[in-house]
């Protein structure tokens, strides 16, 4: 009896959350197939880049990747093997046949869209006849067509329950290769949220370029949570990434009320002058961005609140910048993402008079991230001597450590056995760096279980 031999798929996901769960998805639509996931491009029978285009930088490395792989395909091809080469994601959306011109050895471009037709189009492209591309915008399609089964290892997954963006920044690609706002059913994301919490995940992370604008024939995003904290064994929600427009009175509520809904919110800001953020066309202005924040700790006090900004915006002056500064001394940040205005062709934002210099943005990013370290410092030492409930996820690198995720999503580093992986448990917090704390378990005997 022979067994199919394996195929190896190699995936490397670039950008978002999103696009690491449609990475998952991909692999579980191919996996029938005979497809199983390896971890190095190196002699893989498919190869998937699944691209990012939110940042010129971005979708160079796209291109300096797809150089690597081109050789490998090359040494595959001496071998007498064959190794097809998809392009998937946001850079496929945007730039379609012409990856295949600037790079002729990939066999496929896959829009974000069009992954459920993954088998279809490789199977087209080992016969090398035939359209190539597929790049369409139908999101319930996807979603219908994917297999419900998806393997998980770990227990933390992401769930995608939106798509898209109406909102237009005036900086931004995504409107355009993420197609408009579509929210999923909430039927089917309880039901895929069961599965995941059938298969052992304790917390998901609901996706979506806007999630808090989900709408869901009737279901807000707060009804939508609300209908999965009654899931057993789901103890964990979160979701990313939400507008300031979008944040409605009883998700602010829910915050409040549910235990299963962590203190920890991404809410991009961008800027904190009200002349830029006009220019980015983001409906809010730094006083009402303060002002929701402070609604939202009214609900929950102990929020994290995490955001993006961007330096260099067409026409940002010294000034314009000094006020980023002051937003982020007002509002105090548990963590953020900071960028240098990047110019993407086709958004407005790129014919703006006013555009600045490279050393200038630099500058600004330097400063801006200094003081974003600082709150980050701070809000990490601030938990020093608490005990704060850590979701265990990994085996840590030292031996006899185990990490986890506090409920502001800071990793915990701790000494417990394996056997807690999967569970939360309290640790008491000793030290905290930049990026993770460190503890040790406050019911010491869960130490003798090893
Ligand atoms: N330049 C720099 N940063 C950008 N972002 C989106 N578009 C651009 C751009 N053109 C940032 C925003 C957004 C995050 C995902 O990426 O801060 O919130
Ligand atoms: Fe881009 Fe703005 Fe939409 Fe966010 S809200 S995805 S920044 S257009």
């Amino acid at each position: 009896m022979s067994e199919t031999p394996q195929k190896r798929l190699y995936i490397k996901t670039y950008g978002c959350q999103m696009n690491v769960y449609d990475s998952e998805r991909m692999a579980d639509v191919l996996r029938p197939l005979g497809y199983g996931v390896v971890d190095d491009p190196e002699g893989a029978d498919l190869v998937v880049l699944n691209t990012c285009h939110i940042r010129e930088k971005a979708t160079e490395k796209v291109y300096s990747e797809l150089g690597y792989i081109k050789q490998m395909k090359g040494r595959k091809a001496q071998a007498g093997g064959k190794m097809t080469i998809a392009v998937a994601g946001c850079v496929a959306q945007a730039e379609g046949k012409e990856i295949m011109h600037r790079q002729p050895a990939v066999d496929l471009v896959v829009g974000p869209q069009a992954y459920h037709q993954l088998p279809e189009l490789i199977a087209r492209a080992h016969r090398a006849t035939g359209e190539r591309l597929s790049a369409d915008f139908a999101a319930d399609e996807k979603f219908d067509a994917l297999p419900a089964e998806r393997q998980v290892n770990g227990v933390t997954a992401f769930l995608t329950v939106q798509e898209g963006c109406d909102k237009f920044c005036t900086f931004c690609v995504v409107p355009y290769t993420r197609g408009g706002e579509w929210s999923r059913p909430p039927e089917a994301i309880e039901d895929e949220a069961r599965r995941l919490a059938d298969q052992g995940v304790r917390e998901v992370t609901l996706l979506g370029q806007n999630v808090n604008a989900y709408d869901g024939g009737g279901h807000t995003l707060a009804k939508l949570v609300r209908r999965l904290a009654r899931i057993p064994g789901l103890d964990r929600i979160r979701y990313t990434t939400s507008h300031p427009r979008d944040m409605g009175e009883d998700l602010i509520a829910a915050h409040g009320e549910l235990p299963q809904l962590m203190p920890y919110l991404h809410l991009p800001v961008q800027a904190g002058s009200d002349k830029i953020l006009k220019a980015m066309n983001r409906d809010h202005t730094a006083e009402s961005y303060v002002r929701l924040v402070e609604k939202i700790r009214a609900a929950r006090p102990d929020i994290a609140m995490s955001g993006d900004f961007i330096v260099g915006f067409p026409g940002e002056r010294d000034g314009d910048f000094d006020k980023t500064l002051e937003l982020v001394r007002e509002v105090g940040f548990a963590s953020a993402f900071s960028f240098k205005y990047s110019r993407r062709p086709g958004t407005p934002a790129s014919a703006m008079p006013g555009q600045v210099d490279e050393a200038v943005k630099a500058e600004r990013l330097d400063r801006l991230n200094a003081l974003l370290d600082a709150q980050q410092k701070a809000f990490n030492a601030l938990q020093v001597g608490k005990v704060l409930p850590v979701l265990f996820e990994k085996k840590g690198r030292n031996p006899g450590q185990i990490v986890g995720r506090s409920p502001y999503l800071q990793a915990v580093h701790a000494v417990g056995p394996d056997s807690l992986l999967g569970q939360i448990v309290p640790v008491r917090i000793e030290s905290s760096a930049k990026m993770s704390l460190g503890g040790v378990l406050e019911n010491q005997s869960l130490l003798e279980s090893a």
